[in-house]
């Protein structure tokens, strides 16, 4: 079983929706898919047609022992389980604060479900809080959706900080395998001068010891769509809702590449390199321009109510003796930096510099 978690501890970049549709198209496929949404937003489980007030047991009752994570698998589609978010994981956090071993409680109830499924995807919420640990210590890969404007990599550093630390100490399988633009737009400069800083920062971590060294940007981008934002409140997938539009296309692209161009180098899921094909605009994007841009506005991310439980949970697990695995410590470079149109572009400019200077 491939598990991933899909996180940013940013709002609205596409968490949720690349989650329930890259699942819904490796369903399609025929993979057998389990996605668990660990949001008290309960933003995926709604997304899949379910009622976070009336639905029975979710991942509240898996994290508080009060249920077997075979009894909380609901079958949503054909080849499609989900561990839904009802009403209670809201108080999840701070219930779990004084549980020993509060942030393995995922890992140790997936053990069970491990041959059943070819994938386990976690759809976290934007924090970085217990619940975001529980799925990071669950997982062997993490997938980073990312908006790529200008405060895309605003708290890219704390994320990957966060990822580092889990790894050492929690989860040393755990690695950053894919980041997936969302919400891209050609017409927008910014976009691919943000991916231009991300290849670059991923390029320099190539022969680092840290867990997104073998990282890289998956080759389809999901572009702007309108319908992917619409989708939602008629509790469909994008495939449900309209087969044919740019969003399903990606989206099957996205499964279609996960599941069958992800290597696995040795013992880590590696990206090909290959050139991205699908960002051309096409004349729906450009009909729908300014509607897409109106119903799409940025989204808070909600202040968790324990965020600061990470940097807790760790300092205690390094209080203890390490165990079995050895995990080297290392610095975690720091992410680039992006806050403004102009400092990109030195950023930018640079690079260029330096890459006619290199090809000279
Ligand atoms: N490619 C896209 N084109 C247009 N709208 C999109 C696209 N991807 C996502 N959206 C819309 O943008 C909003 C944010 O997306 P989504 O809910 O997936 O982000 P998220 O990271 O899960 O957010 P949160 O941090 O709140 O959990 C939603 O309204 C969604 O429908
Ligand atoms: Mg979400």
């Amino acid at each position: 079983m491939r598990t991933i978690a899909v996180l940013n501890q940013k709002g609205g970049v596409g968490k949720t929706t690349s989650t329930v549709n890259m699942a819904a198209g490796l369903a399609r496929m025929g993979r057998k898919v389990a996605v668990i949404d660990m949001d008290p937003q309960a933003h995926l489980t709604i997304h899949l047609g379910v009622n976070p007030e009336t639905a029975g047991a979710g991942i509240y009752e898996v994290l508080t022992k009060s249920a077997d994570i075979n009894e909380t698998l609901t079958e949503v589609r054909e080849n499609l389980y989900l561990i839904g978010a009802n009403i209670n994981l809201v108080g999840a956090e701070s219930e779990l604060v004084s549980v020993v071993g509060r942030e393995i409680i995922l890992r140790e109830a997936i053990e069970t479900i491990r041959d059943d499924y070819d994938y386990l995807i976690i759809d976290c919420a934007p924090s970085l809080g217990l619940l975001t640990l529980n799925g990071l210590a669950a997982v062997n890969e993490v997938f980073i959706p990312l908006q790529p404007h200008f405060l895309a990599l605003q708290g890219f550093g704390k994320l990957l900080q966060t990822v580092s630390l889990v790894s050492k100490r929690i989860n040393p399988a755990l690695r950053v395998s894919g980041i997936l633009f969302c919400m891209y737009d050609k017409r927008v400069t910014l976009s691919s001068e943000v991916k231009a800083d991300i290849e670059n920062f991923l390029e320099n971590a190539r022969e680092t010891n840290t867990p997104w060294s073998d990282a890289a940007i998956l080759p389809i981008f999901v572009r702007r769509n309108i319908k992917l934002a619409e989708a939602p409140s008629y509790g469909q997938t994008i495939f449900e809702y309209e087969p044919e539009c740019n969003g399903s296309f990606d989206y099957a692209a996205i499964a279609e590449y996960v599941d069958k161009k992800m290597t696995k180098d040795g013992k880590h899921i590696k990206l090909l390199t290959e050139e991205v094909t699908n960002i051309e605009p096409t004349v729906e994007e450009i009909t729908e321009g300014q509607a897409a841009e109106e119903v799409i506005t940025e989204q808070a991310a909600p202040q968790a109510v324990t965020e600061n439980i990470v940097e807790e949970t760790i300092a205690e697990v390094e209080d203890t003796p390490q165990q079995a695995v050895n995990v080297p410590i290392v610095e975690v470079p720091a992410a680039p930096s992006v806050n403004t149109p102009s400092e990109i572009e030195t950023i930018v400019s640079k690079d260029l510099n330096t890459s006619e200077n290199s090809s000279s």
